[in-house]
C-alpha cells in the first residue's frame, strides 16, 4: 500500500508540478510539421534533463526523424519492472484563430490548463515523473524498477519506433507497461482500456491538366480533379453510413453479448455528447450504439480535403488538381496491411479516365484487445481506486496507440495498462486543448499507487 506520507507530498508538491507541466506545454512539439523539429528536440531535451534530476539514467536516442528518450531507474533486478510509456511530440495546434488562448502559452481558466498537448500527451505523461519524485522524496526507494520510453513521434504514427524495440528489447524488458494516453471514461468516471482501434491512413490526389483553367474557355471538354474527387469521395460510403471498400467488414469480429451489455450499462448519455459536439444528429453505422461505433465498429473518414479557389469572391477556373486525406478505424481481426489493399484496390477502380489519381499510403496500424485478466490490471484498478476515490470501468478506446500493438507482439507484454488520466472532453486534437488540474492531481496519486499496487500484484 502507498504511504499516507506519500500522497500527501504528492498534495502538497502540487503548485511546483503545474509550473513544471507549464514549462513543459510551452515547448511547441509539433512532430508531423518540420519546422517545428528544433522544438521536438527541445522536448526531448527537457525530459532527458527531468529523468535525470530524478535519478534516471537517462539517454536520448536520434532516430530518422524524432528522439526516443529512454529512463532506467533499476534499484534491484529481483523487483518487478514497470515500464511507463508516453509522448512528448503533439499535435499542430491549427485553427489558431479559435484558441481562447495561444496554444503554447499554457494559461489555467476554471481549474484548466489550457495548451496543445495538455492532455495528450504532456500532462499525463509527466503524472508518472512526479509520482515518482514524491515516492523518491519520502519513501527514499522505489518499491518496483522502472523504465521509461518517451517518445516524440506517436501523433505520426511511431514510424521509428518498429526498429527502436528491435534493438533494444532486452533493455526494455519489463514485467508490465503503463500507458496513460487516453482517458477515463468520463470526468470522475476512472475507467482500463482493453482495447484499441487501428488505422489505415492515405493520401488520395487527383491531377487532371497541367494548369489552372479559364471555366469559360475550357468547362466542357476536360475531367474537373476536385470534382471528380468528390465523386470518389462520395462512393466510399453507402448511404446508410457502412463503409463500401469491397471486403472492408469480412474480417470484424462481432461484438460478443456480454460486451453489448457491458457497454449499454455505463453511463453514457447521447444528448449529452449531442449537446457537445454541437450536431443535432449522431449518424453512423445502422444496428449498433453510438458507444458501441465509437470504439468497436470499424469507419472511414475524409479528414481534410484541398483544390481550386477558395478565395474572396469568384474566380472561374477548372483547377488543375485536388487532394484529400482519408483513414480508416479499425477493429479486430481487421489487419491495416489488408484493409490498405482493399481500399487502394477500390480507389483505383473509382478513378474515371481524363484524370490521373496518385494513392499514397501514410500509415496503418493494427487494433488491439489486451487481457483484462492479468494480476498487473487488477493492481491498475486498486491505483485508480487510490486516486480517483471510484473503482474503475472497463472500456474501449476508438483511437490509436500504435505502440501497444508492438508491447504486445514484439515485447511480448500482457501486462499492459491503459490508465487515461484525461477526460473525453479535454479537447486532444481540437482548439482549446485542456487538462484538469483535478485530473492531473489523481493522475499523479494513482501513478504513485501504482507503484505500490504492481509489485505487491505480481508478487502474490
Ligand atoms: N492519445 C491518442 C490516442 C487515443 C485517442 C487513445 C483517443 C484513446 C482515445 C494518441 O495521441 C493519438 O492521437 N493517436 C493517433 C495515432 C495515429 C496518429 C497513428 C490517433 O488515434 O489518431
Ligand atoms: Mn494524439
Amino acid at each position: 500500500m502507498i504511504p499516507q506520507s506519500v500522497l500527501a507530498e504528492i498534495d502538497a508538491g502540487q503548485p511546483r508540478a503545474v509550473e513544471e507541466l507549464a514549462e513543459f506545454l510551452r515547448i511547441p512539439s509539433v512532430s508531423t510539421d518540420s519546422r517545428h523539429a528544433p522544438d521536438v528536440l527541445r522536448a526531448a531535451q527537457w525530459v532527458v534533463r527531468r529523468l535525470e534530476t530524478l535519478g534516471f539514467q537517462a539517454r536520448l536516442h536520434e532516430t530518422r526523424k524524432h528522439p526516443v528518450v529512454s529512463g532506467f531507474r533499476v534499484r534491484d533486478p529481483s523487483l518487478p519492472t514497470l515500464l511507463i510509456y508516453g509522448h512528448y511530440d503533439v499535435q499542430p495546434p491549427d485553427p489558431l484563430d479559435e484558441w481562447v488562448s495561444p496554444p503554447f502559452s499554457p494559461t489555467i481558466r476554471g481549474g484548466f490548463v489550457y495548451a496543445r498537448g495538455a492532455t495528450d500527451n504532456k500532462g499525463q505523461c509527466l503524472t508518472y515523473l512526479k509520482a515518482a519524485e514524491a515516492v523518491l522524496r519520502i519513501d527514499g526507494r522505489m518499491p518496483v524498477n522502472l523504465k521509461v520510453l518517451i517518445e516524440g513521434e506517436e501523433e505520426i504514427g511511431s514510424p521509428s519506433l518498429a526498429r527502436f524495440f528491435e534493438e533494444h528489447s532486452e533493455d526494455l524488458r519489463a514485467d508490465a507497461v503503463a500507458v496513460s494516453d487516453g482517458s477515463q471514461f468520463a470526468s470522475g468516471i476512472p475507467a482500463i482500456t482493453y482495447g484499441l482501434r487501428g488505422l489505415s491512413y492515405f493520401q488520395v490526389d487527383v491531377h487532371g491538366p497541367r494548369f489552372d483553367l479559364h471555366s469559360g474557355s475550357f468547362g466542357g471538354v476536360v475531367a474537373n480533379p476536385v470534382q471528380v474527387l468528390a465523386e470518389m469521395l462520395a462512393r466510399l460510403k453507402k448511404p446508410d453510413g457502412t463503409v463500401a471498400v469491397p471486403g472492408f467488414y469480412d474480417d470484424v469480429a462481432e461484438l460478443e453479448p456480454w460486451e453489448r451489455e457491458e457497454m449499454a450499462s455505463l453511463p453514457f448519455h447521447e444528448a449529452e455528447l449531442r449537446e457537445y459536439l454541437g450536431v443535432d444528429l449522431l449518424v453512423g453505422e445502422p444496428g449498433y450504439t453510438p458507444m458501441e461505433r465509437k470504439c468497436a465498429r470499424p469507419t472511414l473518414d475524409v479528414n481534410g480535403i484541398w483544390g481550386g479557389f477558395s478565395g474572396e469572391g469568384a474566380k472561374t477556373i477548372i483547377p488543375a488538381r485536388a487532394g484529400a486525406k482519408v483513414s480508416m478505424r479499425l477493429v479486430p481481426n481487421q489487419r491495416a496491411a489488408a484493409i490498405d489493399h482493399l481500399f487502394e484496390t477500390f480507389i483505383r477502380s473509382l478513378a474515371p479516365p481524363g484524370v490521373q489519381v496518385n494513392i499514397t499510403s501514410i500509415h496503418g496500424n493494427d487494433p488491439v484487445l489486451i487481457s483484462r485478466d492479468e494480476p498487473g490490471v487488477q493492481a491498475a484498478a486498486g491505483a485508480l481506486d487510490i486516486g480517483f476515490g471510484k473503482r474503475p470501468v472497463f472500456i474501449r478506446e476508438g483511437g490509436s496507440i500504435p505502440i501497444v500493438t508492438l508491447f504486445k507482439e514484439s515485447l511480448g507484454l500482457r501486462n499492459i495498462l491503459l490508465l487515461g488520466w484525461g477526460s473525453p472532453d479535454d479537447g486532444a486534437h481540437s482548439p482549446n486543448e485542456r487538462f484538469s488540474l483535478d485530473d492531473f492531481h489523481r493522475g499523479i496519486r494513482s501513478a504513485a499507487a501504482l507503484f505500490y499496487e504492481l509489485p505487491a500484484a505480481l508478487r502474490a
